[in-house]
């Protein structure tokens, strides 16, 4: 099929993906034992957030719109203040909110990095981060997934050839959904000239440290980043994002980052979203209840050898193929678990896999149904 004002390139490749089992497609209809969406805590889909959210001071305001981007019009007391309390919340002297989790990547990786910089990467960072970095002008290397030693041979290699350099990777990886080894990479850059940490957070806010503030705080090693991201589309159950670090860095996101400066504000709604979201941490145990969830299916899977070991919310089962993945999905669609089938060329050819993300909400029964099937395929 070929259209006159469509270029052909766009049938052939669509054809092409559809004929390797690769193409992409929008679906509404989803089973209804949720172990897929990124909701860890439930704020979003157990309501905790929109009932939160009736007793705020602003439920009444009637402005839907920021009206511009935060240079121009969109900015306001109310979006500075909340900036204030997620930096004081995160340990750090400053925050900036982008729109999203990948706005915020796209824009520091792209416009902090310099030409005569070093952009060292965990090989499994995400896309946003890898744009970002792409977008930039720096000499980049990605090293081998969690590779302390090859970490540390890269920076021993070029340090001298470089200006400055940063190393980029994620607190819990969304794909795999292991740790950064963390405290192991910040003892190796303690002894570092002019290396920089950036952590994205995506994935541990919520789920790890104290109040949910996330792997570093956990870790006590907050004030060792350089940058921190936290995504709010995720165990937060809203939208939006902020890169946390020094005054400095925000002054300069301000000034250089393009996905921050050319772009509409979030309104203040989906401001007092996340704030409402940080008070749940604060109020709710429900970070406990994943955790207990996560234990649980952790304690009956560990010896499955095709489950990627990890200790966040995010499991896989590594199973080699795009159609492999498919029929996994579609059989647990068949017991009404909604998992997705995680195919190349999102992940590299051969680790095709079906990811379970485990909620505070998922019932024992539930993941042991979950539990069952992945056994049944084994
Ligand atoms: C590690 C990581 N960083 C950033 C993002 C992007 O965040 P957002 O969904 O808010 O754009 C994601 C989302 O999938 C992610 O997994």
């Amino acid at each position: 099929m070929s259209g006159k004002n469509i270029p052909n390139h766009l049938f052939k490749a669509l054809a092409e993906r559809e004929q390797k089992g690769m193409l992409r497609k929008l679906t509404t209809n989803y089973p209804s034992i949720d172990f897929c969406s990124n909701d860890y805590l439930g704020f979003s889909k157990l309501g905790l957030l929109s009932k939160k959210l009736e007793t705020s001071n602003l439920k009444q305001e009637t402005v839907y719109g920021s009206t511009g981007s935060r240079l121009i019009s969109g900015n306001s007391t109310f979006v500075e203040e909340a900036e204030k309390q997620i930096a004081l919340f995160h340990h750090a002297s400053s925050a900036l909110i982008f729109n999203s989790g990948y706005d915020a990547n796209l824009g520091l990786l792209s416009s902090v990095p310099q030409k005569d910089d070093l952009v060292l990467f965990d090989e499994l960072i995400h896309a946003s981060l890898y744009d970002g970095i792409r977008l930039g002008h720096a000499t980049h290397y990605k090293f081998k997934h969690n590779n302390i030693d090859a970490l540390k041979d890269l920076i021993q290699r070029h340090q001298h050839n470089f200006k400055n350099i940063y190393v980029v990777v994620e607190s819990v990886y969304s794909m795999d959904g292991d740790l950064a080894p963390l405290l192991e990479i910040t003892e190796l850059l303690k002894i570092q000239e002019n290396v920089f940490l950036i952590v994205d957070e995506a994935h541990a806010i919520g789920v790890f440290g104290n109040q949910g503030r996330g792997l570093c705080n956990a870790l006590g090693i907050e004030k060792k980043c350089f940058a921190r991201i936290y995504t709010y589309g995720k165990a937060m159950g809203c939208h939006g994002a902020a890169i946390v670090g020094d005054e400095l860095l925000s002054n300069y996101l301000i000034n250089f980052s393009r996905s921050f400066i050319y772009t509409t504000a979030l309104p203040n709604h989906s401001v007092n979203a996340i704030l409402n979201a940080y008070q749940l941490l604060i109020e709710t145990n429900q970070k406990d209840v994943l955790q207990n969830n996560i234990s649980y299916f952790y304690s009956k899977t560990n010896t499955i050898k095709a489950l990627i070991k990890s200790q966040s919310a995010i499991h896989s089962l590594v199973v080699g193929s795009n159609n492999k993945a498919d029929l996994m999905e579609k059989k647990l669609a068949l017991k009404n678990i909604y998992a997705k089938a995680i195919k190349s060329p999102t992940v590299k050819e051969g680790t095709e896999r079906v990811r379970f993300c485990i909620h505070a909400f998922n019932t024992k029964q539930e993941t042991d149904l979950l539990i069952e099937q992945i056994q049944s395929t084994l």
